[in-house]
């Protein structure tokens, strides 16, 4: 549940660098940046769970490398926006990709955990990736259209 919980907070760090590089989404990286803030709280909230759900993970390796792997892009992301060199369209391709991969990876159902609460939990974090990824492509659109 770590990674799931640390993915999370990261992305919500990251646009968070981004509400603050980019006045005019300014509001939309805000929003998004407490859901996904939302999402890591509620993900730490699960690993609370009982230890016999929490065995019903089974994350093998290749699920863990998709993790790691979508991790560290995130962490160069995150050093690449706190330098400030990016523009507006660059954040939001990039955090398009990021949340596009999330759902073709099927990070979010890569297991089939027991406990309703959360398989719930997981079906509301994919469901809420899909919005953040039509949002972003919505707004990317917007933006190529102004050039
Ligand atoms: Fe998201």
């Amino acid at each position: 549940m770590d990674i799931f919980c640390k993915n999370e907070e990261k992305v919500a760090d990251l646009y968070y660098v981004y509400a603050d590089l980019f006045v005019t989404h300014s509001d939309l990286w805000s929003m998004i940046s407490a859901q996904e803030r939302e999402h890591s709280r509620l993900f730490r909230g699960l690993s609370l769970i009982d230890e016999e759900d929490a065995s019903s993970f089974k994350i093998n390796r290749h699920s863990m490398g998709i993790l790691n792997y979508i991790s560290r892009f995130i962490d160069d992301q995150l050093s690449i926006a706190r330098s400030g060199k990016i523009d507006a369209a660059c954040a939001l391709e990039t955090a398009l990709r990021l949340e596009q991969s999330m759902i073709e990876k099927k990070c979010f159902e890569m297991f089939e955990p027991r406990s309703e609460e959360i398989y719930e939990a997981f079906r509301r974090v994919n469901h809420e990736t899909g919005q953040h990824r039509d949002r972003f492509q919505k707004e990317l659109k917007k933006l190529i259209a102004k050039k």
